[in-house]
């Protein structure tokens, strides 16, 4: 399997979060409202776009959002190959944190890159989620 990460434009995002991430609800549902303020990125499976996230930056604090992978190639390390990429990115646009709102059952996940679990946690749209920071 051969798989390229690279940057793309935000509304290639949608399909691959509302099919990966809320494919019971509408498909605007995926769509951020700051979505074309953010930095996008797509990893290529084959040529095929199988995997996004989006960085939200404010001064030298990172949030990512949305990170999915579609169902039929999850779990062969495509989260890991994208979420590292993410890391260097923000290691070299120097930022000093990068957090993020988990699903608790990707809790797991995250604290594999470095992330801690803060105390913040709260419930949205039938999941719960922490907030989860790793420090540069
Ligand atoms: C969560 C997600 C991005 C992980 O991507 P993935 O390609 O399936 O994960 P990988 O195969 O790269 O897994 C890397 C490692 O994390 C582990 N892992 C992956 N998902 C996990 C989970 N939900 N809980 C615990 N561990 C997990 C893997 O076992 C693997 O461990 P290893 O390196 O020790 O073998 C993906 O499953 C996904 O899109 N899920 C649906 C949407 C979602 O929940 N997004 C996150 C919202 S916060």
């Amino acid at each position: 399997m051969e798989a390229v990460v690279e940057q793309i434009f935000p509304s290639l995002t949608w399909r691959i979060r509302h099919i990966a991430m809320y494919p019971d609800q509408p498909y605007d549902f995926v769509k951020l409202e700051n979505d074309f303020e953010g930095t996008h990125f797509g990893l290529y499976l084959n040529h095929e776009l199988t995997g996004v996230v989006s960085l939200f930056v404010e001064g030298t604090v990172g949030q990512f959002r949305k990170l999915a992978i579609l169902p039929e190639a999850q779990g062969h390390g495509l989260g890991k190959q994208l979420m590292e990429y993410l890391i260097d990115y923000c290691q070299v646009q120097n930022l000093t944190k990068l957090w993020c709102n988990a699903r608790v059952n990707a809790k797991e996940f995250y604290l594999k890159f470095g992330f801690v679990a803060t105390d913040k946690t709260y419930t949205a749209a039938g999941y719960d989620f922490v907030i989860m920071e790793k420090e540069f």
